[in-house]
C-alpha cells in the first residue's frame, strides 16, 4: 500500500479554488518531484500534507495517519512527516545543537543522553558534525538550511516534505543542499518536492507530477515526463525553465 494516498482533494481560500481535485500515490521509498508554475497550487497541496493546512474536500492518509476536513491529530502526524521550507527559521539563541534536539526532546520523552545522540548523527548525515556548538549566525544559508534538514530527520520522519529549500540560496550553495538531499534519497527516505531545479528532479526523482491550475496535470516517470512531456503546457513549461 502506498505510504501517502491523496484522494480527490479540493482547497478553497475563500471563493478560490486553489485546490481542483488532487488525487496522488507516494509508495514508500518512493521520491516524488513537484513542479510547475507560480500559483499552480503546489505549497498548498505540501502544507495539506503535514496539516498545516485543512482540506476543504476529499482525503489524505500518510503514514498511517488519515487527514481529511475533520480534525487532526497533528501532534502525531508531525512526528511521522516533516516539513523544510524555504525560510530555514533556526533559532538564533540556541546552538545548531539545541536547535535540532528541541522537538524530539519536548515530544519524544527520549533521554538527554538518547537525544544528544540522535542530533549529533543527524548532524553527520548533512555534513556539519563540526558546527554542533555553533551558532545560527555563523553558517552561511546553505549550512543552515542543512542544519534545517537534521532537524526536521532527527523527529525520525517516515515522509519528508521539501518545499523549495533552495530558492533563497544562491547557486553556490544550493549544490551542497541538494547533494544532501540527493543522499537522503539514495538512503530510501520517501521524499516530496516542490522545485524549480529541473535538474535534479529529473535526475533524483523517480516521479515528477506538473501542477497546473490546481490540478495534477501531468505524472509519471521523471525521465519520460521531461523526455516525452504530453500537453502543451509541460512542454512550455519545460522550454521555459531549461532556457
Ligand atoms: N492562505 C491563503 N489565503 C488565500 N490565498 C492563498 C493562500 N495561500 C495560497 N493562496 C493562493 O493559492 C494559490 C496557490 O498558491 P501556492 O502557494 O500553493 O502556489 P505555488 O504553486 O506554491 O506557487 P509558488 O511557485 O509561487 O510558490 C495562489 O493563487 C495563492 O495566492
Ligand atoms: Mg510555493
Amino acid at each position: 500500500m502506498p505510504i501517502v494516498q491523496v484522494e480527490n482533494i479540493h482547497k478553497h481560500f475563500g471563493s478560490i479554488e486553489v485546490l481542483k481535485g488532487v488525487s496522488l500515490n507516494v509508495d514508500a521509498g518512493q521520491v516524488v518531484a513537484v513542479i510547475g508554475r507560480s500559483g499552480s497550487g503546489k505549497s498548498t497541496m505540501l502544507r495539506c500534507l503535514n496539516g498545516l493546512e485543512a482540506v476543504s474536500s476529499g482525503s489524505i492518509q500518510i503514514a498511517g495517519h488519515r487527514l481529511d476536513s475533520g480534525g487532526h491529530h497533528l501532534r502525531e502526524l508531525r512526528k511521522d512527516v516533516g516539513i523544510v521550507f524555504q525560510s530555514y527559521n533556526l533559532f538564533p539563541h540556541l546552538t545548531v545543537g539545541e536547535n535540532i534536539m528541541l522537538a524530539p526532546r519536548i515530544t519524544k520523552g527520549l533521554s538527554h543522553d538518547a537525544v544528544h545522540r540522535i542530533a549529533k548523527d543527524k548532524l553527520a548525515q548533512v555534513g556539519l558534525s563540526e558546527k554542533f556548538d555553533a551558532y545560527p549566525e555563523k553558517l552561511s544559508g546553505g549550512q543552515q538550511q542543512r542544519v534545517a534538514i537534521a532537524r526536521s530527520l532527527a523527529m525520525q520522519p517516515k515522509v519528508m516534505l521539501f518545499d523549495e529549500v533552495t530558492s533563497a540560496l544562491d547557486p553556490e550553495l544550493t549544490g551542497e543542499v541538494l547533494v544532501v538531499m540527493e543522499n537522503l534519497a539514495k538512503e530510501g527516505m520517501t521524499m516530496l518536492l516542490v522545485t524549480h531545479e529541473m535538474g535534479f528532479a529529473k535526475s533524483v526523482a523517480d516521479i515528477t507530477v506538473f501542477m497546473h491550475q490546481g490540478k495534477v496535470w501531468e505524472s509519471g516517470p521523471s525521465a519520460t515526463l521531461f523526455s516525452a512531456p504530453q500537453t502543451p503546457e509541460l512542454r512550455q513549461f519545460i522550454g521555459g525553465s531549461l532556457k
